[in-house]
């Protein structure tokens, strides 16, 4: 893209996590910072259609406590740190229709994959942060924490809701260890999850998916900048906050969504 920007190889010797690293925005970030220097590694529960052979891919379930634990495990045991967290994971598995059709399965498989995760990972990973005084974590959130959107993914924006409040807490207790941490919420970005969305409510409503698509950029109030964003944007923005030159930033949580928000 003609916007990137060149980062001269500003991340080397950084150790970075990607979580769901191997699809979408994770992958474009991991992409990214691989580029800018990052030793990346990569964490989702299947390979991936097109791996980046720089990456360093681990399975595992982050919504799973136990297999986060073996994952921090062989992480440590084979890197020895993590400077760059990128908490990436997360996603819609509830149906829509509001409160009386959610289950309490429903409510706790969507608070582990949106916000439970990432408070784990985090948890796990913040001591080796702390002990070398140096590290920065990206909570990806959505604007849906922002705009509720009850009619097709309440938990979801609870969850993220959620998110973008624990991250701001989180930032504020660990400002003085020298750790950095910030919130992204993209609107609507090009990429397989986003894909899967508008096929599975189009196919239920009986309608084209680029019906589906126009339907869901007018419930959302639309975007001024007329598209849904790239992967690779989102990922321009979350390597500079993650880079040295955003070493003042702490606590924000940082829209892209090409105007959609109103305020
Ligand atoms: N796309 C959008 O419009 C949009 C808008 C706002 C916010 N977001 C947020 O951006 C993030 C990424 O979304 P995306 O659209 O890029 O997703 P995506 O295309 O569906 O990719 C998701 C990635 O996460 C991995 N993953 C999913 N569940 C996992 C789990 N339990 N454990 C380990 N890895 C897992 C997937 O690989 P496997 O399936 O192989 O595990 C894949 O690598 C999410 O937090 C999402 O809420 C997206």
């Amino acid at each position: 893209m003609q916007n990137e920007q060149n980062y001269n190889n500003e991340l080397k010797g950084k150790i970075a996590l990607v979580t769901g690293g191997t699809k979408g925005i994770g992958k474009a970030i991991a992409d990214k910072l691989t580029q800018a220097g990052a030793k990346v590694i990569v964490v989702a529960r299947n390979h991936g259609q097109k791996p980046n052979p720089e990456h360093h891919f681990l399975a595992g379930d982050i919504s799973n406590a136990q297999d986060t634990e073996a994952l921090v495990k062989e992480i440590v045991d084979k890197f020895g740190k993590v400077d760059i967290l990128i908490n990436n994971v997360g996603g819609l598995n509830s149906p829509g229709g509001g409160y009386s059709v959610l289950t309490d399965e429903h409510w706790e498989k969507d608070l582990q994959v949106n916000l439970l995760s990432a408070v784990r990972l985090d948890r796990l990973l913040l001591p080796l942060m702390t002990a070398q005084k140096d590290g920065v974590i990206i909570h990806i959130s959505s604007t849906s924490g922002l705009v509720p959107q009850w009619e097709a993914n309440l938990v979801y924006g609870v969850a993220k809701s959620a998110l973008n409040t624990y991250s701001k807490s989180l930032s504020n207790e660990v400002a003085n260890k020298g750790i950095r941490v910030l919130t992204v919420s993209p609107g609507p970005v090009k990429t397989e999850g986003m894909e899967a969305f508008l096929n599975g409510y189009a196919n239920n409503a009986g309608i084209s998916v680029e019906q589906m698509t126009q339907t869901m950029m007018d419930k959302i109030g639309g975007i001024p900048m007329g598209r849904m964003a790239e992967p690779t944007e989102v990922a321009e923005l979350v390597c500079f906050l993650v880079s040295p030159k955003a070493s003042y930033l702490t606590g924000a949580n940082y829209l892209i969504d090409g105007g959609n928000i109103p305020l």
